[in-house]
């Protein structure tokens, strides 16, 4: 199979090491730290492509910021995965049958251990002092935050049962302590949500909950004193993946548009489900963010109609036409009553979200500012700032750039939330390079424009990290 015509789904086989890219503009002083990113960085083995852009190897990128000054470096984790394909055998573990899904399946049929694909390209955290590539199959990979050095696989100091978990963990800055969950299958599925104190690695089950399904759940959000999951009816079936035409994991999920979306709704103290209204049936891979208010839970969730958008973001639809014409997220708000267990729905923003973010210090509070990739401008991806008091929204987008997952970091010494800078990088695909995009947190305003050496696939996620300074 042939590569993507787009450049942002082309592989890259090329590794650089604190590099200093060209800067238009300026970037201010004040923004010192490191912005850690991961994604996929190749999509082919041995004459083979992957089906799925969630499958591609994955791939760290380190923009380290010190004093005005940018360093670059990109590197792939070495992992089985990448040990794989270096001897030309594809492995993935979503869209594309390999191993990894295989051994869950057969770990399904025996409730043995399962021995998934390390393949982990969608996000990073920090735990136990570690820096740790995460993905969806319970395989963790440690990596050194300066080098990008892969470091060998983390492990947690528990014995929790996870064949599914989730890739986003919650860093709740109030609360010292970094909030997840995972899927166990069987014969009563469950989700388990947890908690892993600063400094340790051992998880603490906050609650364990019965699953409809069990539900796929990418993301989950927390506020002061509760843990909230999003159980949409989109489910992972065994008996659609044991069919003989599945291609992995994607063929497990199945859309049920006539069963509801459940919100799960736990006291992050006592561990019980103290709401769980639900409403028609509708999809979201990501929270923006979540909080108490007046005895009602508020959470916010950027809202897809079904579940198309999973398969909308398969190679083969992805190839074709270059960034995906996918359906429009929805900033919503849901407002949840934990008294009367019902909740109401209000609109935020409407016109094409994703990868939304807050800043830090505002996870589980009240806020008012979400920033999110704006999706399905014309020939581009764009940035949008959300007010979610007004509904009001401020946008930017340039033809042929599309902006990635931004992040918003607040200056040390401010005070208004939108103090600061939203940080992002961006294809343009007229350069053939990805950039990285400084912008003024209040009016969108771009302060600088750096130069990669090359033209990163698009990646995923990242975080940044305030105390990791360049050596
Ligand atoms: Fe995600």
């Amino acid at each position: 199979m042939t590569g993507s015509e787009h450049v942002g789904f082309q592989s890259l086989t090329t590794e650089h090491h604190d590099v200093t890219p060209d800067i238009e503009g300026s970037i201010p002083a004040w923004l010192s730290g490191t912005l850690l990113r991961n994604g996929p960085g190749r999509f082919e083995a041995g004459g083979q492509r992957v089906n799925h852009w969630f499958d591609g190897l994955a791939m760290l990128r380190r923009y380290a910021f010190d004093d005005g000054e940018l360093r670059y470096s990109n590197r792939f984790l070495r992992t089985e995965a990448y040990s794989d394909a270096m001897a030309g055998r594809l492995t993935g573990q979503f869209g594309t049958d390999t191993r990894g899904w295989r051994r869950i399946l057969d770990t399904l049929r025996s409730f043995g251990l399962p021995d998934p694909t390390d393949n982990a390209n969608v996000h990073v955290a920090r735990l136990d002092g570690e820096f740790v590539a995460l993905t969806e199959a319970p395989r963790r990979v440690a990596f050194d935050p300066q080098t990008l050095e892969t470091r060998g696989e983390f492990a947690f100091d528990d014995d929790l049962t996870e064949h599914i978990t989730a890739a986003h963990l919650v860093v709740d800055p109030t609360h010292d302590e970094t909030v997840g969950f995972a899927t166990q299958f069987g014969l009563s599925p469950q989700y388990h949500i947890y908690r892993v104190p600063a400094g340790g690695r051992e998880r603490e089950v906050i609650a364990s909950l019965d699953a409809r399904g069990p539900a796929y759940i990418h993301d989950c959000s927390v506020t002061d004193s509760h843990v909230v999951l999003v159980e949409s009816p989109l489910t992972l079936s065994v008996l659609r993946a044991l069919n003989p035409l599945s291609e992995g994991a994607i063929d497990m999920l199945e859309w049920s548009p006539e069963e509801p979306t459940r919100l799960l709704v736990v006291d992050r103290s006592s561990g019980e489900l103290v709401a769980d209204p639900t409403f028609e049936a509708t999809f979201c891979f990501h929270h923006v963010n979540a909080y108490c208010e007046d005895g009602d839970v508020v959470v916010d969730l950027i809202e897809f109609p079904d579940s198309d958008i999973v398969g909308s973001l398969s190679l083969d639809e992805l190839d074709g036409q270059g960034f995906p014409d996918v359906p429009a997220g929805e900033l919503q708000r849901y407002r949840i009553d934990p008294a009367a267990n019902t909740v109401d729905r209000t609109p935020l923003y409407v016109g094409g979200m994703e990868l939304p973010r807050v800043p830090r210090g505002r996870t589980g509070r009240p806020y008012r500012y979400a920033y999110g990739q704006a999706t399905d401008r014309d020939g581009a991806n764009g940035l949008v700032k959300v007010d979610c008091e007004t509904g009001q929204a401020t946008e930017w987008w340039e033809q042929g750039v599309y902006v990635e997952e931004p992040i918003p970091i607040q200056r040390p010494a401010g005070t208004a939330e939108d103090d600061g800078v939203v940080v992002a990088t961006a294809l343009d695909v007229d350069r053939e390079r990805t950039l990285l995009l400084v912008f003024d947190a209040e009016t969108l305003t771009v302060e600088a424009r750096a130069v990669l050496p090359h033209a990163e696939p698009f990646g995923f996620h990242g975080r940044f990290f305030p105390d990791v300074v360049p050596e």
